[in-house]
């Protein structure tokens, strides 16, 4: 059996890790699949590492997936300097920071918010949403009375450095979405437990100064975020009217039960958006995790840039750079 130190070494080689986040200093790889053993969790970014640390206090612990999931997530929604993902996020064109997030465990039950403003962690409304009601998607004022009305409270805190962008913004009011903003964007993060059941969840603070009302790929089940338990989960960051266009997630889970890899899922899928979408690809970035049943993973992304992190028994919490179809 491959010691624990030689398959991390042979995982870098084969798969690109970045041990720091040091992107530069790192080869592209061709397929970044690796089996691992259970549990498993990954997510999006440079974020996912303390993320992953969270769920993995869970999922180490014999702890199911979607606790995992749920309590991951919500490190990156509680930092107050993260200008994409929870109330810290940068603003709508008019101000307001307006939130998304969806989750999904292993029975196919899912929940979602989108819209939804002054509330500290969306993903926690998602999932109650999910377990005690019986809908999906709650959207806008209603997501937020539902919230307050299950012990959720308003918070009004406003990010200094996301209001100083905003107002920079202002001053030319341009509507172009920034490719790779900050090396993060939306969190996804996707899991499997000791028990082999898999879970998602998914969080954003969506498009900078996106139209009031906008909602992105982040809570729409099948787009932002799908999971299958027979089969997979995968998740989705980058622009969302991209990602909901071709019902991301879903087909990259759907390409896995026709006997895809995870890699090369998430390649076909960020494929059928270059068929689709041509030049316009140039212009945004959209990247894919997942994870099967059997416990391997993979990514593919549109532009160069894109890492995520993974947290197993054998891979000690690192992030991996994902294949691009741009150089
Ligand atoms: N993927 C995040 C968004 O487009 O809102």
């Amino acid at each position: 059996m491959t010691s624990r130190r030689k398959f991390i070494r042979n995982a870098a080689i084969g798969a690109g890790i970045l041990a720091s986040g040091k992107t530069d200093a790192l080869a592209k790889t061709p397929a970044p699949t690796i089996h691992q053993n259970k549990p498993l969790v990954l997510s999006t970014w440079d974020f996912g590492i303390e993320a992953n640390k969270d769920a993995w206090k869970i999922l180490g612990s014999n702890g199911r997936a979607l606790d995992a999931v749920e309590a991951g997530v919500m490190v990156a929604e509680n930092d107050l300097h993260g200008l994409s993902v929870g109330l810290a996020g940068l603003p709508d064109r008019e101000g307001h920071t307006t939130l998304d997030a969806c989750i999904m465990d292993e029975f196919y039950n899912c929940g979602s918010v989108a819209f939804l403003e002054k509330i500290k962690n969306p993903i926690r409304v998602a999932r109650k949403v999910m377990e005690t009601t019986p809908h999906i998607m709650l959207v806008g004022a209603g997501a937020q009375q539902f919230a307050l009305e299950n012990g959720f409270t308003l918070d009004e805190y406003k990010n200094p450095e996301a209001m100083k962008a905003y107002q920079a913004w202002l001053k030319e009011k341009k509507y172009q979405p920034v490719i790779n903003i900050e090396n993060h964007d939306t969190i996804g993060m996707i899991a499997m437990d000791a028990t082999g059941n898999l879970s998602g969840a998914c969080t954003t603070s969506g498009l900078a100064y996106k139209v009031r009302g906008r909602v992105g790929d982040s809570p729409i089940i099948g787009a932002g975020l799908y999971v299958d338990n027979e089969i997979g989960a995968a998740t989705a960051t980058g622009t969302g009217e991209e990602v909901i266009r071709i019902a991301g997630t879903h087909l990259v889970v759907e390409l896995m039960r026709q006997g895809r890899s995870p890699y090369e899922a998430c390649k076909e899928a960020v494929m059928r958006m270059v068929k689709i979408r041509g030049d316009k690809t140039k212009e945004f970035q959209v990247g894919f995790i997942a994870l099967n049943k059997q416990g391997e993973f993979g990514a593919y992304c549109l532009q160069p840039g894109f890492n995520y992190a993974v947290y197993s028994n054998n891979i000690p919490n690192i992030l991996f750079k994902s294949d691009s179809y741009y150089a």
